[in-house]
């Protein structure tokens, strides 16, 4: 009965356009045994409110048709792994809020041509996403008039989000996989490097806020922020640091972002942080989910190091809890030091330094769940920090199914 996840690769198909027509390969093996009838648990700390997820199982990408965008995901209607894949179709005007429709296809035959498709990407190398008629006899898809649109005005980014907790897991809460918030991409200003953004519709879904005024952080404290639903809220947060002359230097082998994360865990000290958010924390900090930065001095500039440090995220030694990291290209000396934290259960979505570098982790915390979960700005290095701006926001549901 164990299948890989890796499995579930071989769904993540989408339609290409090539030369005007789409070519279609299709391949979709159903296998009864991989049909297992269950029923989803009542009790679902790690089921997401604001990303969108399935019922169960798999999802695959976005497509727009005369200004609607249209989700098109594998779904198994007879059990929580995949087998007896239909396409599902929830449409949304906002990508927040979806309004789920019948599945779209349904396989005819076991070995289904219409199962699963995939094609070849053109010389143009661009991707759409289309809603077309499929003609089986000549195996071609001819899209319809108004499907592909050349240009939204907007870039948008739509990443999945795989689970980091293990199969058994995975079947016990009766889904696996979520989309990440869609992202609007654009250059930076400096034109070397693409920001992301969460896209503004996303905020309609802010209701209360709660604000902390500037202030210093002294080395070694942290500060609760209460009054928001810490399970499931957006957090921006702004930092600036004015003595920059106890930053640590930056030993020139630590070449790695990810390592020096996983090596400066939020609980190793150090002079100028880390400092940052602890989300998804338990009461006790016996478990929580650090967000946060750390200055270092290079061989000619500062360096700013950004950590999603999930090593104590959850008691539960089962899941993977591999710590991520990025350098930000911002200066310290004259810029403020920004995060954006998306909290939904087990998702911690963040974004370094307006959009220029983005972490999203998954994680499944036993004690930090709804209620019991706590937010805190905290700064375990040696030197003060300025907290310059800090609004947090409870998130509302979004509507999915
Ligand atoms: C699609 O649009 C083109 C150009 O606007 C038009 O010539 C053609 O007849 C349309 N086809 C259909 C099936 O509506
Ligand atoms: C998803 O995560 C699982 C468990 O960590 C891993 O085994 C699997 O390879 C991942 N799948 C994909 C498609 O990345
Ligand atoms: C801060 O550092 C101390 C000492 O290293 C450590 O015990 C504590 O867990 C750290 N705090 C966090 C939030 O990691
Ligand atoms: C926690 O860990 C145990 C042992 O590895 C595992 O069986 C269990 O399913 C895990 N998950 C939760 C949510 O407790």
């Amino acid at each position: 009965m164990a299948i890989s996840s890796a499995c579930f690769f071989f769904f993540l198909c989408s339609l290409f356009l090539s030369h005007g027509v789409l070519e279609l390969e299709a391949s979709h093996h159903v296998d009864q045994n991989l049909q297992v009838s269950s029923t989803t648990p009542k009790y679902q700390p790690y089921r997401t409110s604001y990303h969108f997820q399935p019922p169960k199982n798999w999802i695959n990408g976005p497509m727009v048709y005369r200004g609607i965008y249209h989700l098109m995901y594998q779904y198994n209607p007879k059990g929580a792994v995949w087998g007896n894949i239909v396409w599902a179709h929830s449409t949304s005007t906002d990508l927040v809020n979806w309004t789920p429709h019948d599945p779209a296809i349904y396989p005819s035959q076991p070995s289904d041509i219409n199962g699963c498709w995939s094609g070849e990407l053109d010389d143009t190398k661009y991707e759409y996403y289309t809603i077309g008629t499929y003609n089986p006899d000549k195996d071609i898809y001819v899209p319809d008039n108004g499907s592909v649109e050349s240009d939204l005005g907007l870039r948008i980014l739509w990443g999945w989000l795989n689970e980091s907790s293990i199969l058994v897991d995975d079947i016990k809460k009766g889904w696996a996989g979520v989309q990440a918030i869609p992202r609007t991409i654009w250059l930076d200003k400096s034109r070397k490097q693409l920001v992301q953004w969460p896209i503004a519709e996303i905020e309609k879904l802010r209701g209360h806020q709660v604000h902390l005024p500037q202030q210093v952080l002294k080395g070694g404290l942290s500060l609760e922020v209460s009054g928001v639903t810490a399970a499931q809220a957006d957090v921006v947060i702004s930092f600036k640091v004015s003595d920059l002359g106890k930053a640590e230097v930056l030993d020139p082998s630590w070449t790695n972002p990810q390592v020096l994360c996983s090596k400066k865990s939020a609980s190793v000290k150090g002079s100028l942080g880390p400092f940052g958010l602890l989300v998804l924390a338990s009461k006790g900090l016996q478990e929580y989910t650090a967000v946060f930065y750390r200055i270092f001095k290079g061989q000619n500039k500062y360096v700013v190091l950004m950590c999603s440090d999930q090593s104590r995220s959850s008691l539960n030694n089962s899941n993977d809890k591999t710590s991520y990291g990025a350098f930000l290209d911002v200066d310290p000396i004259h810029e403020e030091l920004s995060l954006r934290s998306l909290i939904d259960h087990s998702i911690v979505e963040s974004f370094g330094g307006g959009g220029k570098a983005v972490i999203a982790a998954r994680v499944y915390p036993t004690l930090a769940i709804d209620g019991q979960a706590h937010l805190q700005v905290f700064n375990n290095g040696t030197e003060n920090v300025q907290i310059t701006s800090m609004s947090a926001w409870s998130m509302k549901k979004a509507q999915i199914s």
